[in-house]
């Protein structure tokens, strides 16, 4: 048997029978679509941080802390076995995650980092990424995609500040000696260490607090259902649904944090709550984006619709033809008596849009430069060209860049550089 690795990030990682991802999938390590400034998915993101900075404080500072550059690169203790997902259950098979080998994966929800982070004693706190599933393959699924997690932890002083005499726990669990205690999961409503008035309150603040995201991101009269469902690290869990586009979206999963996980991570007596949300779902709803492949796409026709954009700004995606772009630059020296300051922009962009009718598609500024010496000004812009019906021809596209350079020196006397 030959030994062999697999070269991650600058790191070699022994591969094995269970070794499956591919060059391809590595690939998406590092692009970090929910931090780049104007993806659509980092605006979404934006959102629900701002939402949960504003809506939670104590004297003034924020409650929950933030991490969205945890390494998607786990062992399978973080992804399944802190969560108590059995050794034999569906979710762990090689068909549908991506191994580096036996031990590690990258990880396949950001509840991976659950534990760790309790671990570390953090109570409130949100863990952002992306993730990466072997899945089927249309317009909603991409293998790899981007999740925001989030935990919230309350003593019993937060939970029952107005009912001192109310406990989070039953009589016959101890908090001070829970690891000989065995917590059941059969009644639907609770777990047997949680009293019925902690469980039930922390479901009421766990939907409280997710309707007010939800709200926030697409309005008050948004129509939601709440559907029971299963995950092994919570109970009782459900699932929010929102009605979009004459259809229930499921966008979280989410319940009760299971005892065992916050006794496993060290000594607590809190109840807490945690969810898991997809951001790509609230974007393409959000925005109305048709194709889940887009948000990877540095097409300027997707970009610029999302750029320099406030976080909160109502935007709905316009579709961009299918056939690619061509894009050139056009960079001229000024005469005499013109600045960068005084040039008309918007005259040149007639000019543009004169010569190459409806094929151009956005001229954007791309560089103002004055030279030191002769103290000459020059612009630069860039064209970007795209015929809606049909793929444009880099030679017919360069005979129609050459057009407007011929009229740009002939309309404002410029030389081209
Ligand atoms: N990790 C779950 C998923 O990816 C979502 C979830 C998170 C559910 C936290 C409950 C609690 O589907």
């Amino acid at each position: 048997k030959t030994l062999s690795t697999v070269s991650i990030k600058n790191k070699e990682y022994q591969t094995d029978e269970y070794t499956n991802v591919t060059p391809k999938i590595l690939s998406y390590l590092g692009r970090n679509l929910h931090v780049q400034k104007d993806n659509p998915l980092s605006l979404v993101r934006q959102r629900i941080v701002n939402y949960f900075y504003s809506s939670f404080t104590h004297r003034g500072n924020p409650m929950f802390s933030v991490y969205d550059n945890l390494s998607p690169i786990v062992t399978t203790q973080q992804n399944f076995d802190d969560l108590l997902i059995p050794a034999d259950h569906p979710s762990r098979a090689k068909c549908d995650c991506y191994y580096v080998n036996k031990e590690m994966l990258l990880r396949a929800h950001m509840t991976a980092h659950q534990s760790e982070l309790l671990r570390a004693g953090l109570d409130n706190f949100l863990m952002i990424g992306d993730v990466y599933r072997r899945d089927e393959i249309d317009s909603t699924h991409f293998p790899v995609f981007h999740q925001v997690d989030a935990v919230r932890s309350q003593h019993k002083d937060e939970l029952f500040a107005n009912q001192p005499n109310l406990h989070i726990f039953e009589p016959h669990f101890d908090p001070n000696n829970p690891k000989n205690y065995i917590n059941s999961i059969s009644d639907p409503m609770k777990q047997s260490c949680h009293t019925l008035e902690a469980s039930k309150l922390m479901e009421a603040k766990l939907k409280n607090d997710l309707m007010g995201l939800v709200q926030e991101l697409f309005g008050k009269n948004i129509k939601h259902r709440w559907v029971d469902a299963y995950f092994p690290f919570t109970h009782p869990s459900w699932e929010l649904e929102i009605y979009y586009e004459n259809d229930w979206l499921e966008v979280l999963g989410c319940g009760i944090v299971r005892n065992e996980i916050l006794v496993n991570a060290g000594p607590n007596k809190t109840i807490a709550y945690a969810f898991g949300l997809g951001l790509e779902r609230l974007a393409m709803a959000l925005y109305k984006i048709p194709d889940i492949r887009l948000m990877w796409s540095d097409d300027s026709g997707f970009v610029s619709q999302f750029q320099n954009k406030d976080v909160n700004a109502k935007i709905t995606y316009k579709a961009v033809s299918q056939y690619p772009q061509c894009k050139n630059d056009i960079s001229f020296w000024l005469p005499e008596n013109i600045t960068v300051e005084t040039f008309m922009n918007n005259d040149f962009y007639d000019l543009v849009r004169d010569i190459g009718g409806d094929i151009i598609e956005q001229v954007k500024l791309k560089d103002k430069f004055i030279h030191p010496k002769t103290k000459k000004h020059s612009l630069c812009y860039n064209i970007v060209y795209r015929h809606l019906e049909r793929t444009l021809t880099q030679e017919e596209v360069n005979k129609i860049h050459k057009e407007i350079e011929k009229a740009t020196v002939d309309a404002f006397n410029v030389v081209i550089r």
